[in-house]
């Protein structure tokens, strides 16, 4: 009942919000353009877009049947919430909601989830509330971060500051569902601003949107250019997330091992969303014949408890949160482990490895996601995702 009373509550404001957000005249494909309509002159950026999470972000089965979950939950009421940021269109298109569930629900959806203009027209963001809202300037012009743009047939071109800045991703990256109700514990990316990378000027694309050099639109001259491959669980960019060091301590009988975690990122790992997302370190002491001898975990994420009291993996649920051990921006965290020293040996070894877990969550949900991938129990959201790892061999006297 609170939770009904808070989320309806909740959808007023969201709706509130939403007003400034006045429906354009045209239809929503004049306005939000299909990406592959900017394909024709931006070739690259296409190319790179289609590669990344955010041509996905309504796609995957995971989303598909969480968003049926929500809708189930939620009896009707703010049906828009999971779209907002998966499909920020919807914002300006409210009542079309009922056509963007079922694109969805279609497992095919012939329209974006962030597509290209879902950016591009973004004019600015609104902070006022735990859940930043989009601002969209619906018209012929798109925004962009060039100053001395080139003029082309199809587009007007501005530039607006907001685009070298971390200010346009927190439109969707800065809190989600149960924010209203958990406050600033639920935040997603923690106390990101005072990190040394921020303070050293670094944005979130300086990391996300790496700078390369090349045709910003087909046969233009070279230049700087963003990287629209959005490199996070996917790409390069992981080998920059955490050092692990190994320290071990044989005494006798017993032997301990303490991991240094060290986390290079400047805002929360993981990003605690959707909320079965844990980053995990598993300790292995391989013995005689390199033979597992000792194993043993330690979780990284928020764990969540829904109206009942009850643990839930899914974050619109969640009233309280029961456990936060996210890594916090670059915390170095010290994790100890003591085993029995192996025995009949002369060395053993010592694997630390740091990963993303795969999906979690009551098993009809989980046989829900499999029975709706093409790729069934394969789907990649039931693969672990390494991120690093250390292996030390320790000599016995
Ligand atoms: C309109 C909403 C929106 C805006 C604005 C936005 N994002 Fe995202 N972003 C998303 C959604 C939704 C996903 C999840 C896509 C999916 O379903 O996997 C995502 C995914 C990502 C990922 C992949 C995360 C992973 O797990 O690998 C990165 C990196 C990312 N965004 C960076 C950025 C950066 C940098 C900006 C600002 C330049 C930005 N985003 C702006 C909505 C947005
Ligand atoms: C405020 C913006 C926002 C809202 C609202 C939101 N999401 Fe997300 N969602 C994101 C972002 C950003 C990511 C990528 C997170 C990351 O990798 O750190 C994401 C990732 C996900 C993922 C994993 C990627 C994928 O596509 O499989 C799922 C599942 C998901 N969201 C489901 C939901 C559901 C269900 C709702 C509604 C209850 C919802 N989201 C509401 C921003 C949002
Ligand atoms: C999540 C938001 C987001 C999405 C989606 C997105 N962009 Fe961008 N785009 C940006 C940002 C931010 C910059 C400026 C980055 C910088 O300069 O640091 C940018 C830069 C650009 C530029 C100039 C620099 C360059 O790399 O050429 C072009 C052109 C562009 N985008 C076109 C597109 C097209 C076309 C698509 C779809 C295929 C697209 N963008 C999708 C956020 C986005
Ligand atoms: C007829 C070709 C053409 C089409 C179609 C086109 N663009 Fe462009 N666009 C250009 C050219 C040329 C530039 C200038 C590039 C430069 O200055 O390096 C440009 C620049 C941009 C910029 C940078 C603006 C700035 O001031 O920073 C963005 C963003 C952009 N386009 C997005 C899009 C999006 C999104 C679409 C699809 C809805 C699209 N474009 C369709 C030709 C096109
Ligand atoms: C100094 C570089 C740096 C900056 C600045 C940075 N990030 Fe990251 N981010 C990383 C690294 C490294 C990772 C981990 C890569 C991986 O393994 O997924 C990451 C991961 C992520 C992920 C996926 C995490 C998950 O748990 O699914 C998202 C989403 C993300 N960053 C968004 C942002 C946003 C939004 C900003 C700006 C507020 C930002 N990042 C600023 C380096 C950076």
């Amino acid at each position: 009942m609170l939770a009904l009373g808070l989320l309806a509550a909740w959808g007023l404001v969201h709706l509130g919000l939403a007003q400034d957000n006045v429906k354009p005249k045209g239809s929503l494909e004049k306005v939000f353009p299909s990406s592959n309509k900017c394909k024709r002159c931006h070739e690259r950026v296409f190319e790179e877009w289609e590669a990344s999470p955010l041509s996905r972000s309504i796609h995957s089965p995971a989303f598909r049947v969480s968003l049926e979950e929500y809708l189930a939950f939620s009896g009707g009421k703010d049906k828009a919430l999971c779209l907002r940021c998966h499909a920020p269109h919807i914002n300006l298109f409210q009542d079309q909601i009922q056509t963007f569930v079922e694109q969805v629900q279609s497992g095919d959806p012939a329209i974006d989830g962030v597509g290209c203009a879902q950016c591009h027209l973004i004019k600015k963001v609104d902070r006022t509330s735990y859940m930043p809202v989009p601002k969209y300037e619906p018209g012929r012009t798109l925004f962009g971060p060039y100053k001395d743009f080139v003029q082309n047939k199809a587009h007007e071109s501005m530039d607006l500051d907001l685009y070298r800045k971390s200010e346009l991703c927190l439109n969707c990256h800065l809190a989600v569902p149960a924010a209203a109700i958990l406050g600033k514990s639920n935040d997603l990316l923690g106390e990101w601003e005072n990190s040394k990378a921020v303070k050293s000027g670094r944005e979130c694309q300086t990391c996300h949107m790496p700078e390369q050099v090349g045709e910003s639109a087909n046969g233009e001259n070279k230049r700087k250019v963003a990287n629209h491959t959005f490199p996070g669980r996917i790409g390069k960019l992981r080998q920059e997330a955490a050092r692990l060091d190994v320290d071990t301590e044989v005494k006798g009988n017993q032997t301990k091992v303490t991991v240094k975690v060290q986390s290079l990122v400047p805002h929360n790992l993981p990003t605690t969303h959707p909320g079965w997302a844990r980053v995990v370190l598993d300790l292995t002491i391989k013995g005689k014949n390199l033979k597992k001898v000792f194993g043993e975990q330690r979780v990284y994420g928020r764990v969540y408890a829904d109206t009942k009291g009850e643990k839930t993996v899914f974050d619109f649920k969640a009233v309280k949160v029961l456990e936060d051990t996210v890594l916090k921006p670059e915390e170095t965290r010290l994790e100890t482990f003591t085993f029995p020293t192996p025995k009949d040996t002369r060395s053993f070894d010592v694997e630390a490895f740091l990963s993303y877990a795969s999906v979690a969550g009551p098993t009809p949900f989980l046989q829900r996601i499999e029975a709706e991938s093409s790729k069934g129990s394969q789907d990649p959201v039931f693969q672990p995702i390494p991120i690093a790892q250390r292996v030390v061999n320790i000599p016995l006297q």
